[in-house]
């Protein structure tokens, strides 16, 4: 695995000392992620270093923990050099204290020794990988884990905002992943299958240096939410809809989604159904900024939704209280969108609600808009997804119909003429700035004539 660190060394100490300043006191311990065997011992998933310790340390290597000292105000690297077996089958790395060196560490130990210098009530993250449960278990002698609020809220109000230098990172990952989809929407045709797109959009990744940032989502059964399998074989008459993003090696994510028709142009109950999820998409982009609730900005797109329905004869009755209800989250199931860095849904890890939500504002419990990753009030520095979309599911409309859920506001004969529409979302990346939003990255085509023409 190659090293390369993404900023210079002055970021790293400065992103530690203004996370000591807001912990303030004790120590803070930072595991960094192993290599994960997939079906026997040697035979690894890709690496992936865990981003808290990615963006505090920089060292993209397995077998490493980080001790951030906020009284002494130093850091110590927990880590053992290669040995001669490591080198003949990995080749040569640079020390352990020549990494630490690059990013302003002070300290450098062998590895065995965090287990001599971890106490209990130490700062630390809650653990998402089995090893690192057992492995917290064992250090801390504990049998159930307490992870520190204090780091978590630390964290997150120093990740959400993003720098320069981030967003300079996240313009790169969210052009490759345009290219990517320009890829696809121009070499799509019927008779293919969904696989063979995915290679395509995989060589685009990969070809600039980077990898998918999640499993890709293309499918000509967009309905289905998160659809992984790719296995059909695309018909004249389908629309596509890929949803997948670009991660670049310094770890920063693109995530997009485009939804294009199989033919040269979309039929006409696509069309129409593609322009209301647009509509959606640029009331969305033209409120979000400081100081609003992205809560109001997802539920001014449900409303754009309803009214498009409600022109359909989908839905009737009155917009504003239909939404309120919840009638339409028969067709958006999902939430506007998420935070966005060094991982896909930013800092899920530390809990998403944590992340997306603050002590003005609590999640829904309602159907849809519990689905909500991001609720919060919008602050300059965020980085986030705009992802409205539409999806006929013809489970959903059965059991809303036999539980007679939302009769005045859904016209349930109206809809059922219409079960296999499939899907539709539209998704693209964007920071918050004084005013407004600015998209990351070049920008693709989302109105329905320019994907019409990008399709010829
Ligand atoms: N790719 C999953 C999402 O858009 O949130
Ligand atoms: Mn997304
Ligand atoms: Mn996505």
């Amino acid at each position: 695995m190659a090293q390369h660190f993404f900023f210079p060394q002055k970021t790293y100490v400065d992103r530690r000392q203004q996370l000591m300043k807001s912990v303030k006191g004790g120590k803070i311990l930072l595991l960094g992620n192993n290599e994960s065997s997939r079906n026997y011992k040697d035979n690894w998933y890709p690496y992936r270093q865990d981003s808290s310790f990615l963006y505090y340390a920089g060292i993209n290597l397995p077998g490493l923990a980080l001790i951030i000292d906020c009284d002494g105000g130093e850091a110590t690297l927990y880590g053992n050099n290669p040995s001669i077996d490591d080198i003949i089958w990995m080749g040569n790395q640079p020390s352990l204290e020549e990494l630490a060196s690059k990013v302003g560490i002070e300290n450098v130990k062998p590895f065995h020794q965090l287990f001599l210098d971890v106490y209990h009530d130490m700062h630390y993250l809650p653990p998402y990988r089995p090893e690192h449960i057992l492995m917290l278990e064992e250090l801390l002698h504990l049998v159930e884990l307490k992870p520190s609020d204090k780091l978590v809220s630390s964290i997150i109000a120093q990740r959400n905002i993003k720098s320069k230098e981030e967003l300079e990172q996240l313009d790169q990952a969210c052009t490759i992943s345009a290219k990517m989809h320009k890829t696809v929407m121009q070499k799509a045709k019927p008779g293919m299958y969904e696989y063979e797109l995915v290679g395509l959009a995989s060589k685009v990744a990969m070809e600039h240096g980077g990898d998918f940032s999640f499993p890709p989502i293309l499918t000509i059964n967009g309905q289905t939410l998160h659809n992984h399998a790719h296995h059909n074989k695309i018909k004249k008459g389908d629309m596509i809809l890929f949803d997948g993003g670009v991660e670049v090696s310094s770890g920063y994510c693109g995530d997009m989604t485009r939804t294009f028709p199989a033919d040269k142009k979309y039929g006409s109950l696509q069309k129409n159904l593609y322009k209301i999820v647009h509509n959606a998409y640029t009331t969305a982009r033209k409120m979000s900024k400081p100081g609003v609730y992205y809560q109001q900005v997802h539920l001014a797109a449900a409303k754009e939704i309803t009214k498009g329905l409600k022109a359909l004869g989908w839905m009737k009755g009155d917009v504003n209280a239909a939404v309120k209800a919840g009638a339409h989250a028969l067709f958006f199931q999902h939430g506007l969108g998420h935070m966005l860095g060094l991982d896909v849904h930013d800092m899920e890890n530390l809990g998403e609600e944590n992340v997306g939500y603050d002590s003005t504002i609590k999640k829904s419990k309602q159907f849809g808009l519990r689905s909500l990753r991001l609720g919060r009030k919008l602050k300059e520095g965020f980085v986030l997804t705009i992802e409205p979309g539409l999806y006929v599911i013809p489970e959903l409309i059965d059991k809303f119909e036999a539980e007679k859920k939302h009769l005045s506001f859904l016209n349930y004969n109206e809809i059922n003429k219409y079960r296999d529409a499939g899907g539709i979302r539209i998704e693209d990346d964007f920071v918050v700035t004084k005013t407004g939003v600015r998209q990351l990255g070049d920008p693709l085509v989302t109105d329905v004539n320019e994907v019409e023409k990008l399709r010829n």
